[in-house]
């Protein structure tokens, strides 16, 4: 059964409290959405001081939207969160951002917008625990489903069968089963779960539906 993660992109801290709350008994994990302006053409909570003011037991995962990672990674390095994702494209010194966090007990995965080839991560495949490939355009809630990224995760997977794969952006009822046929583990949801009339219903409808 996939992991389903929801998404959390919010500009304030009682924004992110209401939908950790909404989520917290149904789920194990969330994915928090930072955007700094720069990478992407929006701007989140600055997000570190916020989650480490937060109560919840659930655990945090961090999808760095931002340029230069390699000047955030340390800060962020010091908060509860466990897990983080950061941007082939935003960065020439994704070794430096790998290696911050592997001095510590944190899980870093690499990120790849629609468009970018898997050839330009080939050197640090090895060196990451999981690969993220967005199924949008990064930035926003609601983006539209790239597709052409199910065969590049196809692709993917063939070359690289023990390294676990996470997608994020346009998940829904229809588009999580062929991703999880092309080998996905780890679903990133935002609006199916937004919108959806119970949060609780619509997470077992997509962890059994795919
Ligand atoms: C998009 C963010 C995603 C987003 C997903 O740039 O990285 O995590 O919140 O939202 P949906 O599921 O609405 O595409
Ligand atoms: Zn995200």
């Amino acid at each position: 059964m996939p992991e389903i993660i929801p998404s959390i992109l919010v500009k304030t801290k009682e924004e992110l409290l209401q939908k950790i709350m909404a989520v917290e008994p149904h789920v194990e994990r969330v994915h928090l959405d930072i955007a700094d302006g720069i990478f992407v053409p929006n701007m989140t909570i600055i997000g570190f001081e916020e989650i480490e003011e937060l109560d919840t037991n659930l655990k945090i995962g961090v999808h760095l939207m931002v340029s230069k990672p390699e000047n955030h990674i340390v800060r962020w390095l010091e908060t509860p969160a466990d897990k983080f994702i950061f941007h082939i494209e935003a960065t020439t010194k994704a070794q430096e951002v790998i290696d911050a966090a592997k001095e510590t007990d944190n899980a870093i995965g690499i990120a790849l917008n629609p468009q970018t080839p898997v050839s330009k991560i080939e050197p640090l495949i090895d060196q990451v625990d999981f690969v993220h490939f967005m199924t949008v355009e990064p930035g926003f809630y609601g983006g539209e489903f790239v597709e052409s990224v199910v065969e590049k995760i196809k692709d993917f997977h063939y070359y690289y069968p023990d390294k676990p794969i996470e997608v994020d952006g346009g998940i829904t009822l229809e588009t999580a089963p062929k991703l999880i046929e092309a080998g996905v583990e780890m679903l990133v949801v935002g609006s199916y779960i937004w919108e959806s009339e119970d949060i609780g219903k619509a997470i077992e409808k997509m962890k059994t539906h795919v």
